[in-house]
């Protein structure tokens, strides 16, 4: 056999999984499936002004001035956009990135050597696994506890940590359980990180998002660190609904000296890319106002659709919404008679798609995992198949 020049960074293995079998059959015969998966807010059917890119026209965009962490306008920009959210942080301490993928990376390089390791919620989003191998790096896991409402199993963190543990991703509101990290769990975090020279990385794409009244104000809070290092990470796909658009950034706290050295260092990376297009730079403080119009509808959508999932729930004892605060996904326990796979895929025969909890790596079947994105009248569509599925299970 020739031998193929590829790195191990990506899986030899990329074939479909059942599931993705089952949907390409499913449009190739033609049958309609409501799609209680979709996480892109441009294909929710929400109202995009027209006005909203008109921003991306402005002639600061015809003028190159590179600048490793981003134009300072477009950084005061989203120091702003922060202190929307009463978070307090200097421009000086923002680097703008292409998206929130890419700020893990920079982060990566940053803070790690191939083979050291990074710790991951679990169950979360499934896409840290690629991010560390691409990146040749392993990913190691803490528990998330789900007691009426998701914490830190602190005992399992602790035990993940080894001598080549570089940080902890935290991600709050997670995805997709919705818990935002408490101010409590934070503090401990802290502490175990500042003791070990470990940073902490908070991916806090979600944070605008509550499905309980003052979720967000309640949360911890990674920029208020002042000991060690720790980032926040952010982006318009998430905060204004516009992925494609391609601008995220990523913000340093802890202490004075450590942030300091950490930026000179992460100057010299982002220097090395220069991945963000000035266009978008300078259209950045526009986005981050008009994008308010955005969303506004999606937190309107995700807390409806939500309810309308509570509300359908409580007709079938044998499925368990559970409990979440914030962010665009939900998660409902259904009884474990088959594989969740099986599951999911008899769903497809019913005219649905949902994700099962082992994409994210739930500890134990039977969970599924749907959208609150959709559109009310299909969510409702779908969420009637499934439970009409799963309750004469
Ligand atoms: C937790 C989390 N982080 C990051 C991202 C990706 O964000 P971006 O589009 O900025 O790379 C997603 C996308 O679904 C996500 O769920």
């Amino acid at each position: 056999m020739v031998r193929r020049p590829f790195s191990s960074r990506v899986p030899s293995d990329l074939g479909r999984n059942p599931l993705a079998r089952a949907v390409a059959d499913a449009r190739a015969d033609g049958r309609a499936l409501v799609d209680l998966t979709e996480s892109n807010p441009t294909r929710a059917g929400f109202d995009y002004p027209d006005y909203l890119l008109s921003a991306l026209a402005d002639a600061r965009g015809l003028k190159y001035e590179p600048a490793p962490f981003g134009l300072i306008a477009a950084r005061q920009a989203v120091a702003r956009d922060y202190a929307r959210r009463g978070v307090s942080v200097s421009p000086e301490r923002i680097a703008l990135t292409a998206s929130t993928s890419e700020a893990y990376s920079l982060l990566f390089k940053l803070l790690t050597d191939a083979g050291d390791e990074v710790l991951a919620p679990r169950p979360s989003y499934p896409l840290f696994d690629h991010l560390a191998r691409l990146d040749a790096i392993a990913l190691r896991h803490y528990d998330l506890e789900y007691h009426n409402g998701w914490s830190i199993d602190l005992a399992s963190l602790e035990r993940a940590i080894s001598e080549r543990t570089r940080a902890v991703l935290v991600v709050s509101p997670n995805n997709p359980t919705g818990s935002f990290v408490s101010r409590q769990d934070l503090k401990r975090l802290e502490t175990i990180c500042v003791d070990r020279g470990i940073a902490i990385i908070a991916d806090e794409v979600f944070a605008d998002y509550q499905l309980r009244p003052g979720a967000c104000v309640d949360a911890g809070r990674v920029l208020d660190i002042r000991q060690g290092l720790a980032f926040s990470l952010g982006g318009l796909s998430k905060s204004v609904g516009l992925p494609q658009v391609k601008l995220g950034w990523m913000a340093a706290a802890g202490a004075g000296d450590v942030v300091a050295e950490a930026l000179a260092r992460l100057e010299l990376i982002c220097d090395t890319y220069l991945s963000v297009s000035t266009p978008i730079q300078a259209a950045a403080a526009e986005l981050l106002s008009r994008g308010a119009a955005v969303r506004t509808q999606i937190q309107t959508r995700i807390a409806s659709n939500y309810r309308t999932l509570a509300e359908r729930l409580e007709a079938v004892p044998s499925c368990t919404l559970l409990v979440a605060d914030g962010g665009w996904s939900a998660v409902v326990r259904v009884p474990s008679i088959g594989s969740e796979e099986d599951l999911v895929v008899d769903l497809v025969g019913k005219g649905v798609l949902v994700h099962p909890g082992y994409f994210f790596d739930f500890p134990h079947e039977s969970y599924l995992v749907v959208s609150l994105l959709p559109p009310e009248s299909e969510f409702a569509d779908g969420v009637g198949r499934v439970l009409r599925h799963v309750g004469t299970l």
